[in-house]
């Protein structure tokens, strides 16, 4: 801005401010001076006026400058035109908080906002169901504050920001198709998740499958493993009862002869010998 313009504008709103306020106090009221207009502002205050005008949001459509700054000093102390928040801003939980300049830091620009790693409660006044699940599945998560993950507002952190997969098979993308975020030691997958997410850590049951001739050697872990981490099925959920009553009687347990679901083949052939008669067979074999 010209200084010597930047004066004589300072010195004709001074005249009207003095004019104005003179008004109020003196009567009969002197003739009406033109007063400060919104659209004065910006000869002085650029910055202000290029802030708004650029990320103003609804502070620039819905208020104008001097629905905040009412009265400009000397008439006014500095300090008595700068508006809080709660003057419009009232009746939601949010509008309680204290400091609403530590997130919104410039008011002319009210949607850019920004805050520390250390930030929970606030997130509160709009954001109740991850709370709600973080203490419900108590995990170490639960014990980080909201911002330390998500440290710019709205972005979602990708697990590998801070994790390393399980193995070398496993993307940054792959993290959700057994856990979630805000409960993550609660392990839930679809039943197309590949076996080789399971045998990152189950290397030996894997083994021993992709070792099987047996139709199991074939099957998804989670076909049998479903939905949740550590579910076990019982064979007779898939295969009723194969055998004569007298014959399950006498071993009840499966595994007694076929040994471990993931490896019929290993069955010995000694001990198919001793097998009792032979046994009913299910459904469609042979
Ligand atoms: C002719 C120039 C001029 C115009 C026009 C003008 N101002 Fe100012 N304004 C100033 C000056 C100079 C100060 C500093 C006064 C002081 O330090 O005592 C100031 C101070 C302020 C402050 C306080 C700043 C602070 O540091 O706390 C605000 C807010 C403000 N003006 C808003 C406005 C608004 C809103 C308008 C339009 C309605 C406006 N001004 C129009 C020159 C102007
Ligand atoms: C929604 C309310 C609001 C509107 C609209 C608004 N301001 Fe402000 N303004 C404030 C608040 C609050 C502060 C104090 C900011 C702080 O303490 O950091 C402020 C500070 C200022 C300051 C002093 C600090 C600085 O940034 O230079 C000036 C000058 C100013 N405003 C001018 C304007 C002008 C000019 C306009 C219109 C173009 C305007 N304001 C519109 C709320 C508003
Ligand atoms: C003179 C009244 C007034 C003051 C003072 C005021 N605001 Fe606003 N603000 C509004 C209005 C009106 C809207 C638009 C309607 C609404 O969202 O309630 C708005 C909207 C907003 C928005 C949403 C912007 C958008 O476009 O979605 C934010 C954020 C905001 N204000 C923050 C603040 C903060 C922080 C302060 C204090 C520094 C403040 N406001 C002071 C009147 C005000
Ligand atoms: C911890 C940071 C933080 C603090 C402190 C904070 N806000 Fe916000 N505020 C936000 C975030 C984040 C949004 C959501 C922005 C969005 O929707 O994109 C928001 C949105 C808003 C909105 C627009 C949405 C709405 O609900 O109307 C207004 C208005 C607002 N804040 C005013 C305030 C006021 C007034 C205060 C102080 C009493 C305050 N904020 C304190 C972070 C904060
Ligand atoms: C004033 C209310 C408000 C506050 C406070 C607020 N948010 Fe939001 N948040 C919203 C709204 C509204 C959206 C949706 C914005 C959109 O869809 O563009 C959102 C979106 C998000 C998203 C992205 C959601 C998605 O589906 O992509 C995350 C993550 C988020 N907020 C986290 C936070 C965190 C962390 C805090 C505290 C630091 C916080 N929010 C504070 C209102 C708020
Ligand atoms: C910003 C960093 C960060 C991000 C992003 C993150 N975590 Fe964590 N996570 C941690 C920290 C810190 C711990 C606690 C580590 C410790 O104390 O050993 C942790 C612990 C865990 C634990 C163990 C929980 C317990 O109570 O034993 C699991 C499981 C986990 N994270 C999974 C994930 C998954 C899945 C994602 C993505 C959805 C993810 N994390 C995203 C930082 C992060
Ligand atoms: C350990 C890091 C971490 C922490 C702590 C965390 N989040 Fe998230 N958040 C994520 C990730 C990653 C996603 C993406 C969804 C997923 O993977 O489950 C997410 C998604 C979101 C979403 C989008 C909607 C949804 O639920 O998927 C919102 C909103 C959100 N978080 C808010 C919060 C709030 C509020 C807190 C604090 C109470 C919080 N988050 C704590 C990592 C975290
Ligand atoms: C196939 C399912 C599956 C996938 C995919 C998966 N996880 Fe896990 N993850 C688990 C299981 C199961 C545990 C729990 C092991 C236990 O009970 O100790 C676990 C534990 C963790 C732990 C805590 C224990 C540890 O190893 O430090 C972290 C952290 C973790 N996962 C991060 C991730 C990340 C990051 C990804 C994506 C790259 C991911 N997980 C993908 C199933 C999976
Ligand atoms: C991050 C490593 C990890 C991943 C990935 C993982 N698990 Fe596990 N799993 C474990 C741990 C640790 C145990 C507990 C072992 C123990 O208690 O001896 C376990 C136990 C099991 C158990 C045994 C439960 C019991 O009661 O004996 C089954 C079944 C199981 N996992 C299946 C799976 C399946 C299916 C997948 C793939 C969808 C998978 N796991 C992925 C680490 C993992
Ligand atoms: C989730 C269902 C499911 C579970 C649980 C299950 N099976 Fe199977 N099993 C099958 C299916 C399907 C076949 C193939 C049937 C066919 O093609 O005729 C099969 C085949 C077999 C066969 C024949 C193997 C071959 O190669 O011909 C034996 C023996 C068998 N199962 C035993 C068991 C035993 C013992 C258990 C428990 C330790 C068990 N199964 C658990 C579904 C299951
Ligand atoms: C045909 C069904 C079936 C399939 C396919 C299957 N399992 Fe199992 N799994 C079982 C049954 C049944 C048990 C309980 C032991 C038994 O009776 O054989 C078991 C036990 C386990 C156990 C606990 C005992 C141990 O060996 O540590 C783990 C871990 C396991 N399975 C992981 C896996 C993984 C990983 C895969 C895929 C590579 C897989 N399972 C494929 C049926 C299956
Ligand atoms: C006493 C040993 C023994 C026990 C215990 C036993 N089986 Fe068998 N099972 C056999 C023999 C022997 C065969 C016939 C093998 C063959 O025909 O090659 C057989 C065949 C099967 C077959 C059909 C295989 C095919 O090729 O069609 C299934 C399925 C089966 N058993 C499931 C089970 C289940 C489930 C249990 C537990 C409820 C069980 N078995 C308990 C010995 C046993």
């Amino acid at each position: 801005m010209n200084v010597a313009k930047g004066f004589k504008l300072l010195a004709a709103a001074l005249a009207t401010v003095a004019v104005v306020s003179l008004a109020w106090g003196a009567e009969p009221a002197p003739p009406a001076a033109p007063a400060l207009a919104n659209s004065d502002c910006v000869k002085c205050h650029a910055k202000p006026a290029a802030a708004i005008e650029a990320k103003g949001m609804a502070h620039k459509t819905s208020v104008g400058c001097q629905d905040c700054h009412v009265g400009h000093p000397p008439a006014v102390a500095k300090k008595d035109i700068i508006p809080s928040c709660g003057m419009c801003h009232t009746g939601k939980p949010h509008f309680k908080l204290a400091g609403c300049l530590s997130c919104h830091r410039n008011p002319h620009t009210p949607k850019v906002i920004t805050f520390g790693k250390d930030v929970t409660d606030p997130c509160l006044t709009c954001h109740t169901e991850q709370i709600a699940k973080l203490k419900t599945n108590p995990s170490k998560h639960t014990k980080l504050n909201c911002s330390f993950c998500h440290d710019v507002h709205g972005k979602i952190p990708q697990c590998t920001q801070c994790h390393k997969p399980h193995s070398a098979d496993m993307g940054a993308g792959d993290c959700k198709k057994c856990h979630q975020a805000h409960m993550p030691k609660v392990v839930a997958y679809g039943n197309d998740t590949p076996n080789k997410f399971c045998s990152a850590c189950h290397n030996k049951a894997n083994s021993l499958m992709t070792a099987s001739k047996a139709k199991h050697g074939k099957f998804l872990c989670v076909s049998c493993h479903q939905n949740k981490h550590k579910t076990v099925p019982n064979c007779q959920e898939c295969h009723g009862s194969p055998h004569p009553a007298g014959i399950m009687n006498k071993f009840p347990v499966c595994g007694n002869c076929h040994s471990i679901a993931h490896d019929l083949n290993n069955w010995p052939a000694a001990e198919k010998k001793e097998a009792p008669a032979k046994p009913a067979k299910p459904g469609k074999k042979q």
